[in-house]
């Protein structure tokens, strides 16, 4: 029998690179001593009142099917979070519900592009992008953030991959591996080139409420008409697995959401919708709670990968990973990660699997409790070591 060919498309090492990650956490079921530092879920239990809430919801049977775009209620919440981040003010019609973040960055890369399109994504990426951008049917394009540059964006880069064909700009903000957050000048340089070559924006700010602040900058009250925001509680909210995130942009983008929607989602459970409701209640409590975890393990991560043989780690700004540069180690990322894994117990995600920026380093996620970071760390070192004193 015969498959789209969508199915080549959102194939890949995107999707290889968790092959670790999973064999972990088949480990770890098995009762096995091993260390995942391969995914950004933090080790934090979601807000009480929320659990709350959502078991309040259910025995009140909110079961039934909702509204595509989501309930009017919540989307005005998320509105005025949108506001407190950006200084953008919009209305709930700006607004649509999505089933995390992941599921507004397929809604967008949908409505903005299709065959015959570009679409564009700075390398490295979040593992996930080139498959979903490209389930648009649009040929995706990379913009090398490179490494001998500290992984920073020189415009000219990104205006020498543009084409009549570019359609949308996509990327995480803070960055998703590397936790940096883009500055006014990379993000004016960004605005200007995609006025000129009439460019939709579409910024991932999962990350953004653990930024300093709780917030990043962006070009959303710069250009309205063509910025898109998509956010999520799964990381501020400790809420990775409700999978309540959304997407904010012009009113005629999220008209054409909402029909996706239709066919996709069908309407988030009332009852997670009640859930996201009281966390962004007490929202900047739990981001604050959240943002302080995790900026306490990375200095601890930080201090504990100093001085280790054949690599050296790079200062995440917000976020929940850092990479760690291995081009020194004698391996490349895939065997490191893989050996890494078999010897020492501990799982870290290769590089390559967002880009080619990243092969030879490996990405490592510090929002887990401290003495597992410590243990994993020294793991590391051990085997770095005995690498050193093999060669
Ligand atoms: C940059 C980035 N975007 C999107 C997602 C998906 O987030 P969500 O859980 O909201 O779907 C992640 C998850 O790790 C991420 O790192």
């Amino acid at each position: 029998m015969k498959f789209s060919q969508l199915v080549t498309r959102i194939a890949g090492d995107g999707a290889d690179a968790w092959r670790t990650h999973y064999a972990a956490q088949a480990a770890q079921e098995r009762g096995e001593d091993v260390i995942i530092l391969s995914v950004g879920d933090p080790a934090l239990s979601t807000p009480q009142a929320v659990v709350d809430r959502a078991v309040a919801a259910l025995r009140a049977e909110d079961t039934h099917y909702t509204g595509a775009r989501g309930r009017d209620t919540l989307r005005r919440a998320i509105a005025e979070l949108h506001a407190r981040r950006s200084g953008q003010t919009v209305g709930e019609d700006e607004v649509v519900v999505t089933a995390g973040a992941q599921n507004a960055l397929l809604t967008a890369a949908m409505c903005l592009a299709g065959e015959g399109d570009e679409v564009l994504t700075f390398d490295p990426f979040y593992a996930t992008y080139p498959g979903t951008l490209k389930c648009s049917g649009a040929r995706l394009v990379t913009v090398p953030l490179r490494a001998a540059n500290g992984f920073r964006l020189d415009p000219a880069d990104l205006e020498s991959a543009l084409t009549p064909r570019s359609r949308a700009l996509f990327f995480a903000n803070p960055g998703n591996p590397t936790g940096i957050i883009l500055s006014a000048a990379e993000l004016q340089a960004i605005g200007e080139i995609a006025r000129r070559y009439d460019l939709w924006i579409v910024a991932d700010e999962v990350y953004a409420g653990l930024a300093p602040g709780g917030h990043v900058p962006g070009l959303a009250t710069t250009m309205p008409e063509r910025v898109v925001t998509l956010g999520s509680l799964s990381k501020t909210h400790a809420m990775c697995g409700w999978r309540a995130g959304w997407m904010v942009g012009p009113k005629a983008l999220m008209d054409h959401a909402e029909n996706l929607l239709i066919g996709m989602l069908y309407g988030l459970p009332g009852f997670i919708q009640e859930a996201a409701l009281a966390a962004l209640d007490i929202s900047d409590e739990s981001e604050r709670k959240t943002r302080d975890y995790c900026s306490a393990r990375a200095a601890l991560m930080l201090k504990h990968l100093q001085d280790i043989p054949g690599t050296t780690v790079l200062a995440p700004q917000a976020g929940m990973f850092l990479l760690l540069d291995i081009r020194g180690s004698g391996l490349d990322s895939t065997a490191f990660t893989e050996r890494l894994f078999r010897t020492q117990g501990v799982s870290v995600m290769d590089g390559g699997a967002f880009g080619e920026q990243t092969r030879g380093f490996v990405r490592l996620s510090y929002a887990i409790d401290e003495a597992p970071i410590i243990e994993a760390c020294r793991r590391i070192r051990q085997f770095c070591e005995g690498l050193a004193s093999a060669s």
